[in-house]
């Protein structure tokens, strides 16, 4: 058992969620201790780079948004091993976010349920916290961005792109009343082209789940929506939208371990759907290499992971990339799965 497991996650999960989550943020926060980590914690090999559209990462396991709201913590991230970090969802304006209790551990499952509802300090204190960042922090930052209107959505958009390496727009979480406008193909057709006019980096389209038919046939035209209208990828997916009266607004998104199998056969219905020729990042449940492995087989170009993170700490993104290596090694594979839309940086080389 790691020391996370023994000693940190067991204060932390003495405390509501919301707190240990601040405890972590600012642990997190706190640079020089994870630089000087990093060298026992993050795992660096040619063979691990993917490239992501047009981004290359150092390897394809990224932390999910929601995590860094605020962008304070993600050098951190970073230092821990994760090939990518996803700052956000950031949104024009300062939110409060949705009441409390709005976030719920369902420890037994390795899961959480939230209703936070984009609580966050707005457009302008991320703009001027990533602007302090280094180049080569920023070539590894995608950040999410969302809204209910297009011209707040552009705005976060145009002021952020410039300084991370790439755009994710959440137009898929279940907790914020408005963003439903953009389920309708033509409203998410009208975004994304608004985006993709003045984009310069790759842009990606975060979508929601689809766990039945009638889901299948709401979120299909949107990913095709987001592809048509000149997304360089998707995120799929979002929280899966759940309603639970413990949450003060009665409703809210289960995300952790029982996702996986979703995530799975949505990632191989979209790859079977739209072809080989956009970037597919897999999200929802995601804890192991075996898992990333089936993903890649699957269609996946990279994953990200938020709720594996909170139940197996810093050493996850470490473990997960050694037993990449581990398992190419062991079939004697010289690469990763070949994912269809992903140029193999490093892979296949050696
Ligand atoms: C999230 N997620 C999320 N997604 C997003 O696009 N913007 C956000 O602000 C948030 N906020 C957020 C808060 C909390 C507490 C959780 C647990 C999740 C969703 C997240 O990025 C991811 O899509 C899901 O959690 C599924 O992945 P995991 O957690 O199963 O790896």
């Amino acid at each position: 058992m790691g020391l996370y497991s023994a000693v940190a996650r067991p204060f932390l999960f003495r405390f509501p969620p919301e707190t240990a989550h601040r405890i972590g943020d600012l642990t997190l926060r706190v640079s020089p201790i994870w630089s000087a980590l990093r060298p026992f914690l993050a795992t660096r090999d040619a063979r691990l780079e993917t490239k992501v559209a047009s981004i290359t990462f150092p390897n394809l396991v990224g932390v999910a948004a929601g995590l860094d709201k605020d962008c304070r913590f993600l050098p951190g991230l970073l230092d821990i091993g994760f090939g990518f970090a996803t700052g956000g969802t950031v949104t024009r304006d300062a939110r409060p976010g949705n009441a409390a209790p709005r976030v719920i551990r369902e420890t037994r499952q390795q899961a959480l349920l939230n209703a936070l509802g984009f609580p966050g300090e707005g457009l302008y204190a991320v703009e001027s916290r990533l602007r302090k960042l280094s180049e080569s922090r920023r070539s590894r930052i995608l950040v999410s961005i969302s809204g209910t209107d297009v011209e707040d959505i552009s705005e976060c958009h145009r002021r952020l792109q410039p300084l991370v390496a790439g755009v994710e727009v959440n137009v898929s979480s279940p907790n914020t009343a408005g963003l439903r406008t953009f389920h309708e193909p033509e409203n998410l057709a009208r975004l994304v082209s608004a985006l993709v006019d003045q984009r310069d980096r790759p842009l990606f389209v975060k979508l929601p789940p689809w766990r039945s038919d009638d889901e299948r046939d709401e979120m299909m035209p949107m990913a095709r929506t987001s592809i048509e209208s000149g997304a360089d990828g998707l995120v799929i997916a979002n929280t899966h939208p759940t309603e639970d009266d413990r949450l003060a607004v009665g409703r809210g998104g289960f995300s952790g371990a029982p996702l996986f199998d979703d995530t799975l056969r949505m990632v191989s219905e979209a790859r079977d759907e739209f072809g080989g020729e956009f970037a597919l990042i897999a999200c929802g449940g995601v804890s192991t290499a075996d898992q990333v492995w089936q993903l890649l087989e699957a269609g996946a170009t990279a994953i990200q992971l938020y709720t594996s993170f909170i139940y197996e700490g810093p050493g996850l993104p470490g473990r997960i990339n050694r037993d990449l290596l581990k398992r190419m090694e062991a079939s004697g594979a010289s690469a990763l799965p070949t994912t269809r839309s992903s140029s193999p940086v490093g892979r296949g080389s050696g």
